[in-house]
């Protein structure tokens, strides 16, 4: 029977960064900013490491369940900028949070990393084998960006999104489907060069800025355009649905000429389309839960809603998952 989410809530830091503050010291402007992205402003968390995002988040989505630490078997954190390479970011989670008896492990997928974390998750409650999952969406994006480069300076933000994941006896809500892809000859364009065992850390990696983003940004953007959309289309045919079943296209925020050119080819207008990357620019593996999180609590997201959630990521890393709301 389908995993549902049975919880959800997130977490975004306080501190905003407009374009404006970019345009002090960067050679941008809000309008080639607003034009190019849609992103008006980003939050950066001033302290802490991307646990500290989760934690809220996590406690949150406990506390709306009714459940405690006690009753959590498994964590799985997608993300990008973990707390340190290791011990993982999960162990660092389940320790603040007093979690007793849960595994659990981060997963690598970039920007598409919580579509697989999701997929992972719903299989392992979904086999039995776990009960209760706390699916933590989060990425600190600020402490990887190179804020001297206005080509990426502007473009992330800090963000948790956070779900509990559970087995369900009703087929007509949750998991439905999923087409999930990596293409490793994508790799070249988007990562973050040195710190692995590839390039491990040195005075050189240091001072060429190897431990920050690099992105050829038309590459990626070319390969994403192309990606998101013919994942959506493919898991819509699949599945017999045309576009007026579909409530919601909860899309990746990394850029929103690349949403809405994915909500064209489904042929969706743009008022059944979740974005809030003007607000938060991409929080990579934030981006999703965060957009059900708010759309969730504002109530345009309501029961019975078949949506569809969509993103493509450095790998390259991408698919699209059809789902059935059930809170
Ligand atoms: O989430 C993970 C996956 N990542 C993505 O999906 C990102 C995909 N890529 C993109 O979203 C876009 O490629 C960017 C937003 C990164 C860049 O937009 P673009 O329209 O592809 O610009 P471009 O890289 O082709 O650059 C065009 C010009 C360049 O100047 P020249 O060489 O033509 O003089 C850039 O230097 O725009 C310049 N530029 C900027 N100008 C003002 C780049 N960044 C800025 C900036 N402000 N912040």
């Amino acid at each position: 029977m389908p995993a549902i989410i049975t919880s959800i809530a997130h977490y975004v830091p306080s501190d905003v960064y407009t374009n404006e503050y970019f345009e002090k010291y960067l050679d941008t402007s809000h309008e080639w900013i607003m034009e190019r992205t849609g992103i008006a402003e980003r939050r950066f968390a001033k302290e802490g490491a991307n646990s500290d995002l989760i934690i809220p988040a996590a406690k949150e989505c406990m506390e709306k369940r009714g459940i405690g630490p006690d009753d959590i078997d498994c964590i799985i954190i997608p993300t990008v900028t973990p707390d340190h390479m290791f011990p993982s970011t999960a162990c660092v989670v389940q320790n603040k949070l007093g979690i007793k008896k849960a595994w659990g492990f981060d997963l690598s997928a970039a920007c598409s990393g919580f579509l697989f974390a999701l997929i992972t998750a719903s299989k392992l409650v979904e086999s039995g084998a776990v009960k209760r999952l706390l699916l933590c969406g989060s990425d600190k994006m600020s402490s990887i960006v190179n804020f001297d480069d206005r080509a990426q300076a502007v473009l992330f933000g800090d963000g948790a999104g956070v779900v509990l994941i559970e087995n369900s006896d009703d087929p007509d809500y949750g998991l439905q489907d999923f087409i999930l892809q990596i293409d490793g000859s994508g790799g070249q364009y988007l990562k973050q060069v040195a710190g692995g065992s590839f390039k491990p850390a040195s005075f050189e990696t240091v001072q060429n800025k190897e431990h920050y983003i690099y992105q050829d940004g038309q590459a990626v953007f070319k390969a994403a355009v192309k990606g998101m959309a013919d994942v959506t289309v493919e898991i819509m045919e699949k599945n017999g649905l045309r576009s007026e079943d579909i409530a919601w296209l909860v899309p990746h925020q990394a850029n929103l000429r690349i949403i809405t050119a994915t909500a064209k080819r489904m042929g969706l207008e743009m008022d059944k389309v979740m974005v809030n990357i003007e607000k938060y620019g991409n929080t990579t593996a934030g981006t999703i839960p965060i957009c059900l999180s708010e759309w969730y609590q504002s109530g345009k997201l309501k029961k019975g809603d078949k949506i569809i959630l969509a993103g493509f990521g450095a790998g390259f890393t991408w698919g699209a998952i059809y789902f059935i709301w059930n809170l």
